[in-house]
């Protein structure tokens, strides 16, 4: 039996802009997807999710079917779809599978999804012995959430591979390690999970009647990003907790933000945070805060009270490995 897992991600800067090529930063998380892969007699893979388990169906599809397959079925779609971005690469598949896995799963918005997608292709390469690197993983798995999702980045993908901190560009032309030794950040989930699609589009109707104001917006978003990337390695804290309130800012002019985001964004930066902001697409999901030591118990306070919860994950975790 083959056991895959891979780090969920939390966007730190560059979110919306990054879809038209811009760049982000981005951080591995140690809350972790997991996929079991093993071998079974007959000629069909068996795959099971969460939401599989949910629904109380066994989702099975025949070996010479896996290539074939363009309409993906929810439960099981981004396995599916890593499955057929494999065969693609690597031609069919002769053997029977059983794939299990724990993801993705609608809770943190920590980018399951992807995360699974990721451990899928990982599992099926050392199940067949494939020896690939990781920028071959990145480009099969991106290619599957790209079939399912239609449009992405794909900086989640990237985080679930490479795993610890990265710059982010181009659709991963670029994408580059950031060292950091620890960063002083309070992460909280707003009680609202959103569909990152919905926002996606929305963001994109406005950049079609807004062209030149957008595109101004995004610029400066990536000027952001690329100040937060040097002062991160610097660790300059205060000064990446402003560029946080700046980048809120650019978020909120591009409508994405909501009362349930502001709330716990305000009361981390009044209670002594250097910064705060949300992360990822907007309309809820999780925020984060860039706290120093004295003031990180009052700021966990402060949150609570909006209604959020304070998550305790740890940043800058491992990419995609064997477990
Ligand atoms: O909502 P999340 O955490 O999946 O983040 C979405 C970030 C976007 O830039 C809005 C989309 C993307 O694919 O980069």
């Amino acid at each position: 039996m083959i056991r895959v897992s891979a780090p969920g991600k939390l966007m730190l800067f560059g979110e919306h802009s990054v879809v038209y090529g811009g760049s982000c930063i981005v951080t591995s998380l140690d809350h972790r997807y997991v996929v079991e892969l093993k071998e079974i007699r007959n000629e069909k893979i068996v795959i099971e999710t969460p939401e599989s388990r949910l629904v109380k169906i066994l989702y099975e599809i025949k070996l010479s079917q896996v290539l074939n397959n363009t309409k993906y079925e929810r439960p099981i779609s981004f396995v599916q779809a890593a499955l057929k971005s494999f065969c693609l690469q690597y031609g069919p598949i002769k053997k029977g599978l059983r794939i299990s896995t724990n993801g993705p799963i609608a809770s943190y918005g920590l980018g399951s999804s992807s995360a699974i997608t990721v451990a899928t292709i990982y599992a099926l390469v050392n199940a067949f012995g494939i020896n690939c690197s990781k920028r071959e993983i990145f480009d099969l798995s991106y290619r599957a959430v790209i079939d399912v999702q239609g449009e992405s980045s794909g900086f989640d993908v990237a985080s679930a591979v490479f795993g610890g901190t990265i710059y982010y560009k181009n659709h991963g032309k670029i994408i580059e390690n950031v060292q950091i030794s620890s960063m002083p950040i309070v992460l909280a989930f707003t009680g609202n999970k959103v569909s990152t699609i919905s926002y996606i589009q929305y963001v994109s109707a406005l950049k079609n009647r807004q062209r030149h104001i957008i595109n101004g917006v995004f610029d400066l978003i990536d000027q952001v990003v690329y100040q937060a990337k040097i002062n991160i390695v610097e660790q300059n804290w205060w000064v990446v907790g402003e560029l946080a309130n700046i980048c809120q800012g650019l978020l909120d002019s591009i409508g994405v933000n909501t009362m349930q985001i502001l709330a716990p964004v305000y009361a981390a930066r009044e209670n002594g945070a250097w910064g705060a902001k949300l992360s990822g697409a907007g309309g809820g999901d999780c925020i984060f805060a860039i706290v120093d030591k004295p003031h990180r118990h009052q700021v966990e306070n402060a949150i609570k009270k909006t209604g959020a919860e304070i998550l305790a994950i740890n940043v800058d975790a491992d990419g995609v490995k064997l477990i």
